[in-house]
């Protein structure tokens, strides 16, 4: 006959005691090199425009977008991502801005690749909505409606100047059909063969993008809604349609965005495909966040340090977070 037990003979919480111990059965890490920071690119020289609706974010002229490359590579940040806030006077309905090869987005481009060579990489989003007067990714027809076909013309192109200045990853963030396939063989054609396509391949029309919209200003502008281009949030077996037909298209890498309420989706996309998946916390996380702490609810560095390491437990290869260097100077110490 077996004597019960007086006492529990796996304690879980044995491992919790002490903190070396807690180090030595950690299943997830997170280092600098998870980390992708997106910076917003202004006009002019020396410019710092704090961001209001998203605290401790700025955007920065050419110039100072240089100086935040290097101190990202110096915390250890592998990538930096860039997102223009366009002249409110070089935005037109056809975008034609995203062709100009001294736009922002280009300047900046080269003068990070001139400064800091392959010490960091660079990312550049492909949309047409920091240059469209309408607000939206792609080219409307008279009914508002944005058309597929047209825009994917507009997106190679567009995508091709910034391979050009020497973008290291393309980022559609277009949500339009067939996009990763033509600017794969644009760049191809192009001998980009290196040339990396991470796509934001499952990205929902989400009520998360309010303060980047601020940031690149097309908040103001936006007509309606991109609820005919990007996902429907109750939608999960869609975006693994999505993201298997970025892949066949040549995607090197594949986004999820935003990123905490579709943690569920990161994990399938992990669980279901052999390729890095990345999240994109975004603006509103962030701004959440932000508030938050301001507001007594939590410390912010614990709120961050939390909702980071969540993407790596979720399978995540690397986080875009407007958090990045504040999050990779904690973990330096
Ligand atoms: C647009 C684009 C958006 C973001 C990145 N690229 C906004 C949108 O789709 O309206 C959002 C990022 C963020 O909210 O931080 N092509």
């Amino acid at each position: 006959m077996t004597q019960t037990p007086a006492f529990p003979r796996t304690r879980l919480r044995r491992t919790r005691t002490s903190a070396w111990s807690r180090a030595m059965v950690r299943e997830n890490i997170l280092t600098p090199a998870d980390l992708i920071w997106p910076l917003f690119i202004s006009d002019g020289d020396e410019v710092e425009e704090p961001i209001a609706s998203l605290p401790g974010v700025s955007r920065w002229s050419v110039d100072l977008i240089v100086e935040r490359a290097k101190e990202a590579r110096d915390l250890g940040i592998p990538c930096v991502a860039l997102f223009p806030n366009t002249p409110t006077d070089k935005r037109s309905d056809d975008g034609a801005e995203a062709l100009n090869v001294d736009n922002l987005m280009c300047r900046a481009t080269k003068a990070i690749k001139d400064a800091l060579g392959d010490d960091i990489g660079v990312l550049t989003d492909v949309a047409l909505d920091p240059y469209t007067a309408h607000g939206q990714d792609g080219l409307i027809d008279a009914d508002g409606y944005v058309e597929n076909d047209r825009t994917l013309d507009m997106l190679t192109k567009q995508a091709l100047n910034q391979a050009n200045a020497g973008a290291d990853i393309i980022a559609p963030s277009d949500m339009m059909d067939g996009r990763v396939g033509a600017i794969r063989d644009t760049l191809e054609l192009a001998n980009h063969h290196n040339v990396q396509i991470m796509s934001y391949a499952a990205k929902y029309a989400s009520a998360f993008y309010g303060p980047f919209r601020d940031a690149v200003g097309s908040s103001g502008t936006l007509k309606g809604d991109k609820k005919s281009y990007q996902m429907d949030a109750a939608n999960s077996d869609e975006a693994m349609r999505e993201i298997a037909l970025d892949i066949a298209e040549g995607a090197d890498s594949v986004m999820v965005k935003p990123g905490l309420a579709y943690l569920d989706i990161i994990y399938r996309a992990k669980t279901e495909f052999n390729v890095p998946v990345f999240a994109y916390q975004v603006s509103g996380e962030y701004a959440l966040v932000a508030a938050g702490a301001a507001a007594g609810i939590g410390d912010r560095d614990a709120l961050m340090m939390e909702k980071l390491i969540a993407f790596k437990r979720a399978g995540c290869s690397g986080i875009l977070t407007y958090f990045a260097a504040d999050a990779a100077r904690l973990l330096h110490g």
